[in-house]
């Protein structure tokens, strides 16, 4: 299994879940990733961080994935300050904007990832290390041949299974049901996971979370929302 994943991991740079897109960056959002960045990016090039090193204490561990302007991840990091948050996104503006927000909120208990999160999953996080992952309205690359792209696939799902510590849980939440389908069959596919509503069932709205944009966007349409949990089980399945 560990083989096939590495066999997979060049497949799977090639066809990135994002684009990475220019993105009109605020002077704020600039001036905060050039004056923050150091108290809250993490840097990768000595290897995996010692997290609770880096978070100067041992807590349990949230993990966002593509926070987009990072609204939610703020406010639950400011809702649950005994807890110590790991946010990851791509888009600079995002991350500019989440920095700003933290120095603003006087957060002490976020630090970031500017990459792609599968790097982050499976080369910069150690084994067990993460209590708790959370997707929040992930592109859903609505057109079949963009399928490819979702980040929500089983070696994401291995690689998730690899750093949640034993009875930890990923949670997900997207607006578009087709992607909300895939979501149950992906995650249910591995035995590492146990649903916490029943098999192939969506859970209720996470209250923990403030609504975020595309969040609010898919409202808009007249899209309903799907919530999506699991708990982490043993398995023996590499990851
Ligand atoms: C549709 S947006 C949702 C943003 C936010 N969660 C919300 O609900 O408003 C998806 C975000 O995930 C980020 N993203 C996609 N793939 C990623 C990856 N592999 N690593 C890190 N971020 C990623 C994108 O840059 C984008 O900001």
């Amino acid at each position: 299994m560990l083989k096939q994943h590495a066999g997979d991991a060049a497949r799977r740079r090639a066809v990135r879940s994002f684009v990475v897109r220019a993105g009109r960056m605020t002077a704020a959002q600039r001036r905060a990733l050039a004056e923050l960045g150091e108290r809250y990016l993490l840097d990768f090039s000595g290897g995996p961080p010692n997290l609770d090193r880096v978070f100067g204490r041992r807590a349990s561990r949230t993990m966002e994935v593509g926070f987009g302007t990072g609204d939610a991840l703020i406010a639950l990091a400011g809702s649950e300050p005994a807890r110590d948050f790991l946010g990851i996104e791509v888009y600079p503006p995002g991350v500019g904007r989440l920095l700003a927000g933290c120095h603003e909120a006087g957060l002490e208990n976020v630090r970031v990832a500017m990459n792609d999160a599968l790097d982050v999953l499976e080369h910069w996080l150690a084994p067990s290390s993460v209590e708790e992952v959370l997707v929040w309205f992930p592109d859903p690359w609505p057109k079949k041949r963009h399928h490819k792209r979702r980040l929500v696939r089983p070696w994401f799902a291995a690689l998730v299974h690899r750093v949640l510590q034993p009875g930890g849980s990923l949670h997900l939440a997207t607006d578009w049901e087709p992607y909300a389908e895939h979501m149950l069959e992906v995650i249910e596919s591995h035995p590492g996971f146990s649903n916490c509503a029943a098999p192939d069932r969506f859970m209720p709205r996470s209250e923990r979370r403030r609504e975020t944009r595309f969040e609010s966007r898919g409202r808009d349409r007249g899209h309903r929302v799907f919530d999506l949990a699991w708990r982490a089980v043993k398995s023996d399945v590499a990851g």
